[in-house]
């Protein structure tokens, strides 16, 4: 694909919107890093997003947003975070708050967790996109996988340059680091990245000694997101009691990923079908190659595969 690289003007901004609106990834500069966004609501466009990095597994993503109420509409921001959005939500922060599941955010967004993390960026370009498109926009960081986090528009043309549709050049990011990510549980809020935000030491204090340790990395158990049943991978003959997840083209199955084969529509219709094998006893999922997103979709199956961990 040729990627476009867009002013940052209003032309731009329009071209940009149209992209999203179209399912497509752009790749817009925030005040901490650029991130390469897609329409949160939207299963493909969202999957293009993990395609394009090589991501090798479905970390969930920050969905930015315009506004603090905006924001509210998409998660329930608990009292504690309160205190930090009283003059606005501030530059370089993110909050990991209860999902709103009504709010239609792509479950490939939250990797399937009832959590979502967000953002209002303040950097004037990124509200200036986000206000005209109107919706949440999903962003990781737009590096490929396992590289750094670009802060200028010649960054992302070294990663990304034909996998993505568009960049809008807004030049170099303020803060040149990641957002900080705070998350809140029945102790209070709780660290889960350092990153640009500066988190006030009454609050770093209360945090550890709440907590005793450092940051925690979200999905890491193996067993994260598996549902109740048994799970099966790479089966070419499934049992006659087995409900099965097909993928490609004359695979019998009850829910096939992607009759087409396309691993891009597979990891977009992932999440649902996980959740609808929630409530069968005994699943097998066919062969998904392993190349690609395929590499992502069989990590996030070995996941649901693997046996439970007890977690929290
Ligand atoms: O500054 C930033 O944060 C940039 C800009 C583009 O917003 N984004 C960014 O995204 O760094 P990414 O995907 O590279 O890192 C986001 C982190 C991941 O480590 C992910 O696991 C965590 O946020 N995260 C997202 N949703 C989460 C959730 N529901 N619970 C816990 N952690 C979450
Ligand atoms: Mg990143």
């Amino acid at each position: 694909m040729k990627t476009d690289y867009l002013k940052p003007d209003r032309t731009g901004i329009e071209r940009a919107v149209a992209f999203w609106r179209a399912g497509e990834a752009v790749a817009f500069p925030t005040e901490t890093v650029y991130g390469l966004g897609a329409d949160a609501h939207n299963d493909r466009a969202v999957a293009k997003i993990f395609d394009a990095k090589s991501r090798p597994s479905f970390n969930p993503l920050i969905a930015h947003v315009a506004t603090v109420e905006a924001a509210t509409t998409i998660g329930h921001i608990p009292d504690a975070a309160q205190q930090y959005l009283a003059n606005g939500w501030p530059p370089g922060l993110t909050l990991v708050v209860p999902l709103q599941r009504e709010a239609g955010i792509s479950r490939l967004v939250t990797a399937g967790q009832d959590t979502i993390a967000l953002r209002v960026p303040t950097a004037p370009l990124a509200r200036d996109l986000l206000t005209a498109f109107g919706g949440p926009v999903a962003a990781p960081s737009a590096n490929p996988s396992g590289r750094i986090s670009p802060t200028s528009a010649a960054h992302v043309r070294a990663g990304l340059d034909r996998r993505i549709a568009a960049v809008i050049e807004g030049g170099t990011t303020a803060a040149g680091l990641e957002s900080t990510i705070l998350g809140f549980d029945a102790a209070g809020p709780l660290v889960l990245r350092e990153g640009a935000y500066e988190v006030p030491d009454t609050l770093r204090r209360a945090t550890e000694i709440t907590r005793g340790h450092g940051p925690v990395a979200p999905g890491q158990l193996s067993s994260h997101y598996a549902p109740r049943a048994a799970l099966r991978m790479n089966v070419v003959r499934p049992e006659p009691d087995e409900w099965v997840i097909g993928f490609g083209p004359g695979v019998a199955a009850d829910r096939n990923l992607s009759p087409l084969g396309d691993l891009v529509e597979a990891a977009a219709n992932l999440f649902a079908i996980l959740h609808e094998a929630d409530e069968k006893p005994r699943i097998a999922v066919t062969p998904v190659p392993n190349t690609g997103l395929g590499r992502a979709i069989n990590d996030r199956l070995a996941r649901a595969a693997a046996p439970r961990d007890t977690e929290s």
